[in-house]
């Protein structure tokens, strides 16, 4: 059995502080988890000043720590850093490494950069993400020749699917192949943020194509006052290799609780969301 404790968006810069002290207490009364993911969005906009403050909040935070950077960790209006150094204070005050790999005997985790200062696709242009081959081979040189009782996770700040009931945005591009690749690596479970808004599901709800059943699980933003329609939040997953629970802990005023339990079990190859 592995814990997650997948944390995202904090936005330092836009952060609500009762609400970040709140998460730093949630996590310490807690049994320390098997890893703490942060799927990107440290900072509002990339300056200085809030990425210091939150690396200063990952600290306070358990560990081991994977984390990757999301599309506000660039910097948006200086177009000299936004271009020539995207991440060069990312790598200074959060980790030099953009290539963040988790390993155990039960649990892989892979965390890839979807964030990009420039993608062609001019829809694309400020905010969603991509993958590249490379990140792929990545993912597939990580989980080749791991037996399939090894739990493999992704992570990336855009999702693979988009909310419940609503059209697709934010995806990153080129999911489909990703998926494709992924499959082909045994991956089992996908993390994310980007959207502010905690689900999950199987992706093939979105990619019919994809033959194999890969959970794809979304955490609201921690800690940022730009909320769309639910409170703060952060995912606690309890994972066996068939069985995985999240847990969404929300805001409630004062601390953090239990907001919804969902369990999902794989049968035959596919996950299925009980009850
Ligand atoms: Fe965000
Ligand atoms: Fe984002």
């Amino acid at each position: 059995m592995r814990t997650i404790a997948h944390i995202s968006d904090l936005h330092f810069g836009r952060i609500d502080p009762p609400v970040v002290e709140g998460l730093a207490r949630d996590l310490a009364e807690r049994e320390p988890p098997s890893l703490l993911v942060c799927s990107g969005d440290f900072t509002q906009r990339a300056r200085g000043g809030q990425y210091a403050e939150s690396a200063r909040f990952m600290r306070r935070l358990p560990g081991p720590q994977l984390v990757v950077p999301g599309n506000h960790d660039i910097p948006l209006y200086n177009l000299v850093r936004r271009f020539f150094f995207p991440l060069t204070r990312y790598t200074r005050h959060i980790t030099h490494d953009l290539r963040p790999v988790h390993q155990d005997e039960e649990l892989l985790v892979v965390g890839i950069n979807s964030a990009r200062a420039f993608t062609w696709r001019w829809k694309g242009f400020w905010k969603d993400g991509a993958i590249s081959e490379e990140q792929l081979l990545d993912v597939e040189l990580r989980a080749a020749n791991l037996p399939p009782t090894v739990f493999k996770v992704v992570v990336t700040h855009h999702p693979f699917i988009p909310p419940p009931g609503e059209r697709p945005h934010g995806i990153v591009h080129g999911a489909a192949r990703a998926l494709d690749e992924m499959e082909q690596s045994g991956v089992d479970m996908l993390l994310a943020g980007h959207l502010h808004m905690g689900y999950s599901g199987d992706v093939r709800t979105h990619f019919e194509a994809v033959k194999r059943s890969i959970l794809s699980v979304q955490a609201g933003t921690a800690t940022s006052t730009r909320r769309r329609g639910e409170p703060n939040a952060y995912n606690w997953i309890t994972i066996n290799p068939d069985h995985v629970t999240i847990e969404v802990r929300a805001w409630g005023g004062e601390s953090f609780r239990t907001h919804t339990v969902t369990h999902f079990t794989r049968l035959d190859g596919v996950w299925n969301r009980e009850g």
